[in-house]
């Protein structure tokens, strides 16, 4: 195909045109949107770096639930911020902790949406590890056990999937085991699989109040400059039981996306994370770009890329979009 008998132009003249050879096609349905949950009621604690969202009581937060769910968007995933913290992230795991009881009330408000949520300790941790730390190192072993805890209360506050984020080695295993010896055979779990230790969580540490008060999070989370390697952590949540994978973050990460949807054929996540939203949030409080469209443009090509599912703090927003 050579110009002048080939000239791309012809299908770019009209929109319906444009609409006709479009080969990616963002939908609500694609979209999981992360909210934070905190005790008390009537709280809304707006986080700085991230304009547009907050820290939610229960009450806010089902609220938002609601929202979302009316928008289009089929899918939540929680975090929660404990009144208290431990060196073992006790919170993490009670029953009556402040995800478990998020789940619940999301579950009486908004029965259909489908509940995820986070299975990590470092919200819930004194050092804010996303393990259990023994002479000054991160203990993988050790933490499963109480990852799998978590996971399982989680399940019986109602949750619909799990998504452990801690990276430890052998998690999924200890959670598909935990759930299923449990009753909970049919529970999905989403692994947060290939995921890199990124400054570009910078802002949820602050939404979250999670970050590490000693070291960093390098000898478990992803070296940025690593690809192959994803590949293996993805093969080794498949083999012990992850029903989604997913690729973390997203933007810097799409030809990780790319490359893991070319090897396995299990649904495929991705995570816009929060910097990666503080930054098209800044630029258009500057007025140095177009919101709507850098946001639409962003999730199209993580999509793109070969994400199945996006987790975003745009879900609302870009429903609405979409829905016109
Ligand atoms: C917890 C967790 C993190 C994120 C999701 N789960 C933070 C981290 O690993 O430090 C990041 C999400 C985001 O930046 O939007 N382990």
């Amino acid at each position: 195909m050579f110009f002048p008998e080939y000239r791309p132009r012809r299908l770019r003249r009209t929109e319906a045109l444009r609409r006709m050879i479009r080969e990616t096609v963002l939908r609500p349905d694609d979209l999981i949107l992360p909210l934070f949950a905190i005790g008390g009621r009537n709280v809304r604690n707006p986080i700085p770096s991230m304009p547009g969202h907050y820290q939610l009581s229960i009450d806010q937060l089902t609220g938002l639930a609601a929202e979302a769910w009316d928008a289009g968007v089929p899918a939540l995933i929680l975090f929660g911020l404990p009144d208290r913290k431990d060196d073992r992230g006790t919170e993490a795991y009670r029953d009556d902790g402040i995800v478990q009881q998020a789940v619940a009330a999301v579950k009486a408000r908004v029965p259909d949406i489908t509940i995820i949520t986070d299975v990590c300790l470092c919200q819930y941790t004194d050092h804010g590890h996303c393990g259990v730390v023994e002479n000054g190192e991160i203990a993988n072993d050790a933490t499963l056990e109480l990852l799998a805890e978590t996971a399982l209360s989680h399940a019986r506050a109602g949750a619909d999937m799990v998504a452990p984020s801690d990276m430890m080695d052998g998690r999924v295993a200890a959670i598909r085991r935990a759930l299923d010896d449990n009753g909970f055979s049919q529970l999905p779990i989403m692994a947060y699989s290939a995921k890199y230790c990124s400054a570009f969580y910078g802002p949820f540490r602050q939404a979250a109040d999670s970050a590490p008060q000693f070291g960093d999070r390098r000898t478990y989370q992803m070296d940025p400059a690593n690809s192959l390697e994803a590949v293996r952590e993805v093969e080794l949540d498949i083999a012990e039981g992850a029903d989604i994978v997913m690729v973390k973050p997203a933007l810097a990460y799409l030809d990780v996306i790319r490359r893991i949807r070319e090897q396995v054929d299990l649904p495929l996540a991705a995570y816009n994370v929060s910097g990666e939203y503080s930054l098209i949030k800044a630029g258009a409080q500057l007025g140095w770009i177009d919101e709507t469209r850098v946001m639409m443009e962003t999730l199209t090509a993580i999509k793109r890329a070969g994400a199945d599912m996006i987790l975003t703090y745009f879900a609302i927003e870009a429903a609405r979009t979409l829905q016109g």
